[in-house]
């Protein structure tokens, strides 16, 4: 069992205040927002920007008690997590749980854009806090 890696999907990053920072991306990048949505499971509403077939995800918390809300507490604003994009999220757990990396999400759940998800632990990531991707 091994990975297919097949794209970097996303970096995630943690943003105060949402409005302001799509304003700030649409005016220094010339970017427009491609996809936007409220993940309530994940305490976030997001917004993408696509950057050729990547997106750049800002992330804004929904409250200070969600995962992102206790980043931008602990460590302010920046980059949050990187995601790559794969072909099968259960065979990419299967793949690192036998690796030996430790997981946070054991099975794959579903994640914005319809996609399913799960979130790699970042002490198994050299410190990076990893979303693997799958489209279906
Ligand atoms: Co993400």
């Amino acid at each position: 069992m091994t990975i297919e890696l097949l794209d970097l999907d996303h970096v995630g990053i943690a943003v105060e205040d949402l409005e302001a920072a799509v304003e700030h991306y649409r005016r220094t990048l010339g970017v427009e927002p491609a996809h936007r949505e409220r993940v309530q499971d994940q305490g976030v509403e997001e917004v993408l920007f696509a950057a050729g077939s990547s997106f750049i995800q800002l992330l804004g918390a929904l409250g200070p008690d969600t995962p992102v809300g206790r980043h931008l507490a602990k460590r302010g604003p920046g980059v949050h997590h990187v995601a790559y994009r794969v072909a099968d999220v259960a065979a990419a757990l299967e793949h690192l749980r036998a690796e030996g990396v430790r997981l946070i999400d054991q099975a794959p759940r579903p994640g914005s854009r319809n996609t399913l998800i799960a979130f790699v632990h970042p002490e198994g990531m050299g410190g990076v806090l990893v979303e693997l991707v799958q489209e279906r």
